[in-house]
């Protein structure tokens, strides 16, 4: 990354990062940590929020950990008010929480759909709507975690595609409605991502792993700094007339193509 991207790009701004106590969300609020945001992480187990606030202190910055669940909008306001209290502001709102389960429609009762529907898509409502009235600053911004599902039908994903879909349609909404206030609203949406629960649950195996990666014009899977330093480029000056588009950092795994029918394509 240039030169400006390594400096202290967001000394004294504060991060709130839902779900960033782990896996994907956890390398992003760690790469804003490392540009100087002080950080807080939201999610719903305490031993992984403490290992995580280890982890961005060791990345050089002041952070802390709120337990709550995004479904629930009370806790998300009680959290977030508390973490505006503790820092005095909030610069960037990062919504990672979700969850996942590989089913079939027919093998997922009506909570089960319900369920991630709840976390993914009004758990990013919820954490939107209670953040806002702290946003209202300049250069304020908001990254939802989008994913691939969100475009792409897949079979055993009704739940994610559903939610993920209303994530992407939610973020234009959004950036619409808050422009006028000065705040950005923007998505990321990472491809295959090596190491995270979502490739241990959806391709597990090492033979799945290659399978996937011959599909990516890149050649390998993404890593979590990949998306990270797509993050950071998004809640950075570098992007302050971007708002309401959804970034896809895949290595052009999105672009599917007919490149598989051409010999040597
Ligand atoms: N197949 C079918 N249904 C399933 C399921 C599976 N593998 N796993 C959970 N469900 C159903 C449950 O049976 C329940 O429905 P029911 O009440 O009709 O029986 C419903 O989903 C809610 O499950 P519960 O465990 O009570 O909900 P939760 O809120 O604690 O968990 C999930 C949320 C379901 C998303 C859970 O998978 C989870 O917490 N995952 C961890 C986070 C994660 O998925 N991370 C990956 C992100 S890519």
């Amino acid at each position: 990354m240039s030169g400006a991207f390594q400096t202290q790009l967001l000394a004294g701004k504060h991060a709130f990062v839902t779900g960033g106590t782990s896996g994907i969300n956890l390398g992003i609020a760690r790469r804003l940590a490392q540009a100087g945001a002080r950080l807080s992480v939201l999610g719903r187990n305490v031993e992984r929020g403490q290992q995580a606030v280890h982890v961005l202190q060791e990345a050089g910055t002041e952070a802390a950990f709120h337990q709550a669940d995004v479904r629930e909008y009370a806790a998300m306001e009680r959290a977030l008010a508390e973490a505006v209290g503790r820092w005095g502001r909030l610069d960037i709102l990062v919504n990672g929480a979700a969850g996942n389960f590989p089913a079939p429609a027919l093998g997922m009762s009506s909570n089960g759909f319900r369920a991630v529907v709840d976390i993914d898509l009004v758990g990013t409502f919820n954490s939107c709507r209670a953040g806002f009235q702290h946003l209202q600053q300049p250069g304020a911004v908001v990254v939802n975690v989008s994913a691939p599902q969100a475009y792409a039908p897949a079979p055993f994903q009704a739940h994610v595609c559903a939610a993920k879909a209303g994530v992407d349609m939610l973020t234009r909404v959004l950036a619409m409605e808050w422009g006028g206030a000065g705040v950005r609203v923007v998505a990321i949406t990472p491809g295959p991502i090596a190491g995270t629960e979502g490739m241990q649950r959806l391709a597990g195996s090492a033979e799945d792993a290659a399978r996937v990666v011959r599909t990516v014009p890149l050649g390998r899977l993404g890593t979590v700094e990949d998306v990270a330093e797509a993050v950071l480029f998004l809640v950075s000056p570098a992007a302050s007339f971007i708002t309401g588009a959804v970034l896809v950092c895949d290595g052009g795994w999105s672009l599917g193509g007919l490149g598989h029918l051409v010999p040597g394509g």
